[in-house]
């Protein structure tokens, strides 16, 4: 199993820590990579700070210690020689650095070169993982919120689908059996279509449906015969769905998304037994006609099955969660949506965790109460999506913006853009096209991502297409420009891959070189947090690097160290490539 440069320093850590300290078997080695400081100096790659914490808990029994430096020095001392490290030293109060050996920096690139990327792929603990993403709700707009849901929960597939689990599976919970039929339905009769006009439908029926309390009781009255199964009604509904879900396609063939539908509606049947066992379990109370559960720390209740017998969001979460953990034996099941949903999140796990465990036993089929042992339910909150002045994003002319107008536009000013280039003069009609579409769509896709989830987003074509900030568009330049350095060399890199050496020498390769060796720890820990905006600062330091550091300052193509940067190269192109794959963004050759 491959793993981490700071995997390997801590292992080697964890047999100096215990030879030092004997007294202390069970202390985890704190092992951290080293940043360069205001003025660019960086004295290790590698330090391990044990020392200081671990002083006042041994000072007694070791006296021999005098002081954490010293403690440190112990450390250095024990280190187990390995070929990874070519210094050990200790700086400060107690740090303990480490500079790695740089012939073998330059073999595990070059591994990495003849076997893959994939060799670079951790191991995950689970089998079966579910992303729950996109979900939009059928005759209501997909929004930008969905917008985010559906990027952000792709990623984070991609990113799981990385560690080759047994089983990923990408899953769209579309909204297709609440309020919104009754609506529609109760508005009038909806024939031939489109979503457009059906929103359209929506928003008024919507509004008759605020203000009008018999159209509320017609409109309840037909979810609940939908849900019953009246013949009339659910080919009414069968209607509004292939309307809604052409539309939804639309835009996850431009995002190059695959989800795989199981709508709300396909859980109806499993909602009666779901609450059934849950009432043996002695969880569901009466409340006003209504079924409901306490859960923990919540002084409302979940509405298990609403008081006129329909059922709601809560019943089909209950139902679906069920099928998920015994059906399609999950044991990651993630979902992705606004953090609006927190608590709907929490009162839904927790539930399942009182089911779980009553009265002391277990019972499968539910959830631990650990909600650290598998199987685990995450909940990936995001914030909202703004725009230019800081209020909820809305387009110009209505309350709404339609994605596939969104995207349209990312690609059309792309297209512009293009056009205006002399490099783009010999390209025929189609590679302008699909170029546009790549940086258009990629750009969405990166100033989304490239922001930790949990906060709001604020929406803005012009700072997502500039060609110079922390945009796709900047990553996909120096992509091309390596794409270009190599092919201007006129050399087979595979070749080159059996045949060449990767030798460093060069502060600035050695820098390329080690940025590229960290990409696992980097993807570790974006992927343990699912926070994607990590594995986009470390694309963007890559990007960085290459440009202003290594592509500045080492040529290559003609110098006498030639093969081994073209080798540097291809290496920079294998993990920039992956990581663009990770983040939905489709790299181009030549811009
Ligand atoms: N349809 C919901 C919405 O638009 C999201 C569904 C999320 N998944 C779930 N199992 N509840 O907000």
């Amino acid at each position: 199993c491959p793993s981490s440069v700071k995997k390997q320093l801590a292992e080697l850590f964890r047999e100096s820590l215990k030879a030092t300290v004997p007294s202390e078997p069970d202390v985890v080695p704190l092992v951290e990579a080293c940043v360069a400081n205001k003025n660019g100096v960086k004295h290790a790659d590698y330090q391990c700070n044990n020392a200081m914490s671990l002083f006042p808990i041994i000072k007694e029994k070791q006296p021999e210690f005098r002081n954490p430096r010293s403690l440190g020095e112990g450390i250095a001392k024990n280190l187990p020689p390995s070929e990874m490290v070519e210094s050990c030293f200790v700086a400060g109060s107690g740090y303990v650095n480490i500079v790695l050996s740089k012939k073998w920096i330059a073999q595990s690139l070059q591994k990495m070169l003849t076997s893959g990327i994939h060799s670079w792929a951790p191991r995950l603990p689970v089998k079966r993982i579910l992303v729950d993403f996109s979900s939009p709700n059928i005759a209501k707009e997909m929004h930008v919120g969905h917008l985010r849901s559906t990027i952000i929960g792709d990623t984070i597939a991609r990113m799981l689908e990385f560690c080759q689990p047994e089983c990923l599976i990408r899953r769209n919970h579309i909204g297709d059996w609440g309020t919104q039929f009754g609506i529609i339905r109760t508005g009038g009769n909806i024939n031939e279509c489109d979503i457009g006009d059906l929103q359209e439908f929506y928003k008024t029926s919507k509004s008759k449906y605020d203000s009008d309390p018999d159209f509320k009781t017609k409109a309840r009255q037909s979810v609940v015969k939908l849900q019953r199964g009246d013949p009339k009604y659910r080919e009414a509904w069968h209607k509004i769905c292939e309307v809604s879900r052409a539309e939804y396609n639309k835009v996850y063939r431009r995002l190059g998304v695959h989800l795989e539908e199981k709508p709300e509606s396909f859980y109806n049947p499993y909602i009666p037994p779901t609450l059934k066992k849950l009432e043996k379990l002695g969880l569901i109370e009466d409340s006003d006609g209504a079924r409901v559960i306490f859960v923990e720390g919540v002084d409302r209740p979940l509405i298990a099955r609403k008081s006129d017998g329909g059922y709601n969001y809560f019943s089909t979460d209950l139902a679906s969660l069920w099928y998920r953990l015994n059906i399609e034996k999950i044991d990651w099941n993630i979902y992705v949506t606004d953090v609006g949903q927190w608590q709907h999140f929490d009162m839904l796990f927790k539930a399942f965790r009182r089911a779980g465990c009553r009265d002391g036993s277990i019972n499968v089929g539910w959830l631990p109460k650990d909600a650290n042992e598998y199987p685990i339910c995450t909940h990936v909150g995001f914030g909202l999506v703004c725009g230019d002045d800081g209020k909820r994003f809305r387009s110009r002319s209505s309350e709404t913006v339609r994605l596939v107008d969104l995207l349209d536009e990312a690609k059309s000013r792309c297209k512009d853009t293009l056009l205006e280039r002399d490099n783009a003069k010999g390209w025929t009609e189609e590679e302008i096209d699909k170029t546009a579409e790549a940086i258009g769509y990629g750009a969405v896709k990166y100033a989304d991502l490239k922001i930790n989830r949990s906060t709001n987003y604020t929406f803005s074509f012009d700072q997502m297409l500039n060609d110079k900030g922390n945009t796709a568009v900047y990553l996909l330049y120096a992509h091309a420009r390596i794409c270009s350095i190599i092919e201007k060399s006129g050399k087979d890199i595979e070749e080159l891959k059996k045949n060449g050496s990767l030798v460093l020498d060069h502060k600035d390769e050695c820098t390329l070189a080690l940025h590229l060796l960290q990409f696992t720890e980097v993807f570790v820990e974006s992927c343990s947090n699912l926070l994607p905006n990590k594995l986009c600062e470390y694309l963007y330091d890559l990007a960085e690097i290459f440009t202003k550091k290594f592509y500045s300052n080492c040529q290559v193509v003609g110098s006498p160290e030639e093969t081994s940067r073209l080798l540097l190269c291809e290496a920079t192109l294998t993990v920039m490539r992956q990581c663009f794959y990770l983040l939905g963004i489709e790299p181009v050759d030549k811009l």
